[in-house]
């Protein structure tokens, strides 16, 4: 039954009063529903991508109508400012637009990719980028970023693991809710506040293969130990909305999937923000094969509890002739919508008032920027420590196709980067050093140039400097989304350029930036020393050569393992044990001997069966030394946390900062545990010679684990404990639990 239906004015008058009558949003929320004709609430339910610039009078009229609630990729600032007037000032009851765009690590001033900011351990660091993303974003009228992406990702052929905050629960959950913190601010309400969007619920990373978009079979017990806790985090950060992902999970879409969406999402965690689809993830539903048509995909989204649909028309086609038909339920409709002009309440977005305008990069931002490039860069090597370059060096050269490419250097998700505050390796070292001293020869013509007529100048070059400095890696279009690959190498002749260069015999520096962990062992052995710098943004130049030089030193640590070779994928620290574990660096079985018992263990036979890099692992330019690991007491009762600590000591003649990081294990459960589980960091900034004793508290709910009935429980029994420089490494202390628990949700 529609609505009693109020002219423009009064519907106008109407909604200023409520702003004005200073009651809640829910009865704001439920005042305004009561009002909405159905075409006006599935209007809501719609949004586009479809302005062009200039507003057609068709569009402006569609407008006028309540035919959209929101907009993506919406166009110029004028557009956007055009549009919310008509909406509020010439719809029927003036409900505004809410623009949306995916700010996913920087919106015109550009910070490292996500799993290069995640290498900073920092989450006050990814805080405060994600605020200046959304200081700049909602200045020029944008309320709703489709970010953090919060998909555990353990498989590096996966394009998207460029957006992804690694391979490990605590440590994505960690830095994803500091994400959602920095993008919302302190209240939805303020202008600068950016609506942050948790994606893509649920298990995308696991896309079998590691090709996009591909099925994903994931076990419930893993589901709730690996991929949701990350998306909790985020709930418990109180993100305003939630977006489904591309994938069926376990056969079924997770845009029509009533688990993830009521049972876990509405019912576990009672959440009441907006879920909207993934890119006309709706209408693709017919091709998994799940739904017959567009009416049964609506109906399945629907009733999953898809509250908004992204750019397909699944909803406004399909939707009023069902609730009209009584297939669908008028109370399903107003769920939605009610959880839309919620969030449209909560951002303000009715009491507006502030115009957009244009912003650029500024020096405030362009410094965070360069923070988090430093942050964000992995020492994986410094053979004789040969970085920080000393003075004495005089001449450089600069080698490799990624030395001076401002587009590659800001990685995937950069459309509103602002290039000529992009500033490259080459331009930072020039700047540095003065161009006569830094002799510059790219060698390809980019990253998956295979032809090799570039390689003479850069021989030349390397023979005529002190030092070669190679920028390797991977270009931004190989990264992001559909950008699955099923090798790991550097493309293109770069590893051919490397050992071109080699026979110049000068000592060489490798400085990678990729959207994700690459194999490159013969690389690395030639290289004195490499430095991982993902695709670390506008800054990314500056930063590298401040590293370089040792204006700063290294922090990073890894926030996903690196294989040696793509044929180990997936490959993650916190493994199951199995029942014939490999000893350390067991390596096949000898040759002439066919039958070697002292074989059968899980490993490989032609490759090393551990990464090239672990978990967790990064140098710097000092020397951490630990101690044992001190316990307060030898058993852990329900109500009596333990603490664990360790003595960390810089014995190097710099200050450094060291990421201290806790692991346990369970030696024994009622579902077998990984070797090892991140439950705690610490970064701590240390003087040469001085030391500190860094402690962690552990609580019995630390120590929970869904058992085979899926209850989240605190088994008794042995338990282990690191602190640790990484997932490989560090002293081991053993606790034991006395009792079952089970934690307080
Ligand atoms: C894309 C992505 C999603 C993004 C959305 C809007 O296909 O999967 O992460 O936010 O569409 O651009």
């Amino acid at each position: 039954m529609n609505s009693v239906r109020l002219p423009a004015a009064l519907g106008l008058l109407a909604g200023e009063l409520l702003a004005q009558s200073g009651m809640s949003v829910e009865d704001r929320v439920t005042a305004l529903l009561s009002r909405m004709t159905l075409d006006e609430k599935i209007g809501q339910m719609s949004q586009s991508t479809s302005i062009r610039t200039p507003l057609s009078e068709q569009f402006k009229a569609e407008i006028r109508a309540g035919r959209w609630g929101s907009f993506l990729n919406a166009g110029s600032v004028t557009d956007r400012a055009e549009a919310q007037r008509i909406a509020m000032k010439e719809s029927r009851l003036g409900i505004p637009l809410l623009f949306a765009r995916d700010v996913i690590h920087g919106y015109k001033t550009i910070f490292p990719i996500p799993l290069g900011q995640a290498a900073s351990w920092n989450p006050e660091l990814i805080e405060e980028a994600a605020r200046q993303a959304a200081r700049e974003a909602t200045a020029e009228g944008i309320r709703w970023t489709f970010a953090p992406m919060l998909d555990i990702a353990r498989d590096p052929r996966w394009g998207r693991v460029a957006e992804s905050l690694g391979e490990d629960p605590f440590l994505a959950g960690t830095l994803g809710a500091a994400m959602v913190r920095g993008f919302q601010g302190r209240s939805l309400a303020d202008p600068d506040s950016l609506a942050a969007c948790a994606k893509h619920f649920a298990g995308y990373g696991a896309a079998e293969a590691g090709r996009d978009y591909n099925s994903v079979w994931l076990p419930e017990i893993l589901l709730r130990e690996v991929y949701f806790p990350p998306f909790h985090a985020a709930r418990l950060a109180g993100v305003a909305s939630f977006m489904t992902a591309f994938n069926a999970l376990n056969g079924v879409p997770a845009t029509g999937n009533r688990f993830l969406l009521r049972d876990i999402l509405r019912g576990e965690w009672n959440y009441d923000g907006v879920v909207v689809s993934d890119y006309e993830a709706v209408p693709e539903m017919v091709r998994h094969g799940y739904a017959r048509d567009d009416r049964d995909a609506a109906t399945k989204a629907l009733t999953a509890g898809v509250d908004m649909e992204m750019v397909s028309t699944s909803y406004v086609d399909r939707l009023k002739q069902l609730v009209e038909s009584g297939s669908i339920g008028m109370n399903l409709i107003d769920a939605a919508v009610r959880n839309i002009l919620r969030l449209k309440f909560r951002l303000g977005l009715f009491d507006q008032t502030i115009a957009p305008r244009e912003v650029s990069p500024g020096p405030a931002s362009l410094a965070i920027a360069e923070r988090a490039a430093m942050e964000s860069a992995v020492l994986l090597k410094n053979e004789g420590e040969l970085l920080p370059l000393s003075g004495s060096v005089r001449t450089v050269a600069v080698i490799g196709p990624l030395a001076d490419s401002r587009l590659d250097q800001v990685g995937t998700w950069s459309m509103d980067a602002v290039a000529d505050a992009v500033q490259t390796p080459l331009a930072a070292l020039r700047n540095r050093m003065g161009t006569g001293r830094v002799l510059y020869a790219p060698g390809l013509r980019n990253s998956r140039d295979r032809t090799t007529d570039g390689f003479p100048a850069a021989v030349e070059a390397a023979r005529r400097a002190d030092i070669v400095l190679l920028f390797l890696g991977e270009e931004q279009i190989l990264s992001g989304e559909a950008r699955s690959r099923a090798f790991l190498d550097l493309p293109g002749a770069q590893a051919a350029l490397v050992d071109a260069i080699h026979q110049a015999g000068k000592p060489m520096v490798a400085v990678l930036m990729a959207g994700r962990p690459l194999t490159f062992h013969d690389v690395a052995a030639q290289a004195r020393a490499v430095l991982y710098a993902w695709h670390p943004g506008a800054m990314g130049g500056p930063a590298i050569s401040k590293l370089l030089f040792g204006d700063a030193a290294p922090s990073g640590r890894l926030p996903i393992t690196f294989p040696r070779t793509v044929g180990q994928v997936p490959i993650y620290y916190s493994e199951l044990r199995t029942g014939r574990p490999a000893s350390e660096k067991e390596l096949g079985i000898p040759l002439g001997n066919p039958e070697q018992p002292a074989g059968y263990t899980s490993k490989y036979i032609d490759v090393d069966f551990t990464p090239e890099y672990p978990f967790g692992f990064g140098l710097t330019y000092s020397r951490f030394e630990y101690s044992p690991v001190r316990l307060s007491a030898p058993v852990l009762r329900a109500a009596q946390p333990i603490t664990a600590s360790a003595e960390i000591v810089n014995r190097g003649a710099r200050d450094g900062v060291e990421t201290v990081q806790l692991y346990f294990h369970h030696v024994a459960a009622s579902v077998a545990q990984p070797v090892r589980k991140l439950a705690g960091f610490q970064r701590v900034l240390l003087k040469p010679g001085e030391s500190r004793r860094v402690s962690f508290q552990i609580s019995s709910d630390d120590l929970a684990f869904y058992d085979q009935s899926r209850r989240r429980v605190t088994e008794p029994g042995r338990v282990q404990v690191w602190i640790a420089p990484d997932a490989a490494r560090g002293s081991m202390a053993e606790f034991t639990v006395q009792s079952v628990t089970e934690p307080v949700e």
